[in-house]
């Protein structure tokens, strides 16, 4: 506490002479700090009809104790043009960060290559769906046009060095699950990956499919190969996932957010609470509709979140078909609701029948929040008019810890939200007026010493 007050002292400080100098706004002073970073992944080969779903360990990503403001990616060519879903169906990139055991030796590509527990430690996120969804980031068709903005003071926090275990580091994993759909005799059969179009009846390990599973990843793994029009013929390509990270170094004004995806094909056991195991199958089939359901599949699950707090960031992920996914608070209210974007041209995102971005939620800080334990629910909607196979419904939030003192409730946030406002205004105002204060007894000192001293210098060195 003493430490972080010390450090938003001269953090105010440093802003009070900002504004003097130059009178922006704070927002403008921060925005400064922002680096960018572009890498490409690992070159993968694709030709018409096949599928790579590649793990790269050890990928590049900016180093030391950082603040990731938002992480974009989508797949390029050697020369670096965009290349369009309905040629590359981007299924879906994943990128995890793990620790690393510094005496171990690995090869910087596996496919589909577990982790052996002595060697890594996933760091993952905070969400209840642990070994099967781990990541940080991660997107699929939509990646070009789906903000992953953390807004200000937030970030998410990578590379403390208190955190990463003693003989270990931290490193990233890149998983990317793409699909050549040129010359396809179904491309959205190949994109959703039906068992028959790949002519798959048994998983990557040679095991038996279950003759009721008809579509999803277990049909499309890598190296399987997708169906093609009579004669179709096409070059090979050497294709990148292109990806772009926008971060400050850490510092102490930045607020840390935790990540929870939420699956709404999640099994729990009620009566386990909030320890139960979860089971999240990932994906799911949408059947063709019946009459009576109104055109809409609707799935749901209720989830309860152990550890509230101000909800910074939401982002839904669907596949086509999906016609949008709320997340809902335990008395109802809408914490965010996230729409697919459908595509209406040719070029790289906008390409048309695929979602190629997906609304997201930035509330305002603090003014939407989720209390300790609370129950949320995720509905996610497809069209049933055509059915689907291996659809997806996830929810991504970002959340950070309220403040503990003026923790909001779920029932009452609206008043305490008000109060909190003004609290805060005040408590600027004196630590601004303490700054100043300190400035002045530090520009006093350096002024005494410089008395003392032989020479005159300016303040300023
Ligand atoms: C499908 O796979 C079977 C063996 O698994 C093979 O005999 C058959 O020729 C394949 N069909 C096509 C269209 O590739
Ligand atoms: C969950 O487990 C923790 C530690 O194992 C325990 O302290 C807590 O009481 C459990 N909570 C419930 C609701 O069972
Ligand atoms: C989902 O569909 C239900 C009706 O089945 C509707 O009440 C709800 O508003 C829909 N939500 C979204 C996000 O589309
Ligand atoms: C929220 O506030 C209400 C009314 O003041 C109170 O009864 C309830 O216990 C609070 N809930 C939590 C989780 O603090």
């Amino acid at each position: 506490m003493v430490k972080s007050t010390k450090c938003l002292l001269i953090f105010l400080s440093i802003l009070f002479l900002v504004e003097i100098g130059r009178s922006s706004s704070i927002t403008g002073a921060s925005e400064n700090g922002i680096k960018t970073a572009v890498f490409l992944s690992p070159m993968f080969e694709l030709e018409p009809g096949s599928v790579v779903n590649r793990y790269y360990y050890d990928i590049d990503f900016p180093r030391g104790h950082i603040a990731v403001k938002s992480f974009d990616a989508e797949v390029v060519d050697e020369a670096g043009n965009s290349i369009p879903l309905y040629e590359t169906y981007l299924h879906h990139w994943v990128v995890v960060n793990y620790y690393q055991n510094k005496g171990i030796k690995i090869p910087k590509y596996h496919s589909n290559v577990g982790f052996r527990k002595s060697d890594y430690i996933i760091k993952g996120n905070d969400g209840p769906c642990e070994s099967e969804l781990s990541q940080i980031f991660g997107l699929g068709s939509e990646t070009r046009k789906t903000s992953t903005h953390v807004p200000d003071p937030y970030g998410i926090e990578f590379g403390n060095p208190a955190e990463i275990p003693n003989g270990y580091e931290e490193k990233w994993l890149l998983n990317v699950h793409a699909i050549d759909t040129r010359g396809a005799e179904n491309m959205l059969g190949c994109a959703e990956c039906r068992c028959d179009l790949y002519n798959v009846t048994v998983d990557e390990y040679g095991r038996n499919l279950d003759p009721n599973y008809i579509g999803g990843l277990r049909c499309c793994y890598d190296q399987t190969r997708c169906r093609l029009k009579e004669g179709f013929q096409s070059v090979k390509r050497s294709l990148f996932l292109k990806y772009t990270v926008k971060y400050v170094d850490w510092h102490c004004s930045i607020v840390p957010v935790r990540i929870y995806i939420f699956d709404v094909t999640d099994r729990w056991k009620k009566s386990d609470g909030i320890n139960s195991t979860h089971i999240c199958q990932v994906e799911y089939n949408v059947p063709a509709g019946v009459t009576g359901d109104g055109g809409i599949n609707t799935k749901s699950v209720s989830i309860i979140l152990p550890t509230g707090g101000n909800v910074v960031y939401g982002v839904a992920h669907q596949h086509t078909g999906g016609i949008g996914s709320t997340l809902y608070g335990e008395d109802g209210r809408v914490i965010c609701s996230s729409l697919p974007m459908y595509g209406e041209g040719n070029e790289p995102g906008n390409e048309a029948g695929y979602i190629v971005g997906m609304s997201t939620c930035h509330p305002q800080p603090g003014s939407v929040t989720i209390s300790d334990g609370e129950t949320l629910t995720v509905v996610s909607n497809y069209s049933s008019g055509q059915g689907h196979t291996g659809v997806m419904g996830l929810f991504y939030i970002l959340v950070a810890d309220s403040d503990s003192s003026t923790k909001l409730n779920s029932s009452q946030h609206a008043p305490l939200g008000i109060h909190r406002k003004m609290l805060t205004a005040n408590f600027i105002g004196v630590m601004v007026l303490l700054g100043v204060a300190v400035l002045a007894a530090v520009i006093g000192a350096h002024l005494r010493r410089n008395q003392r001293g032989h020479n005159y210098e300016p303040i300023m060195t």
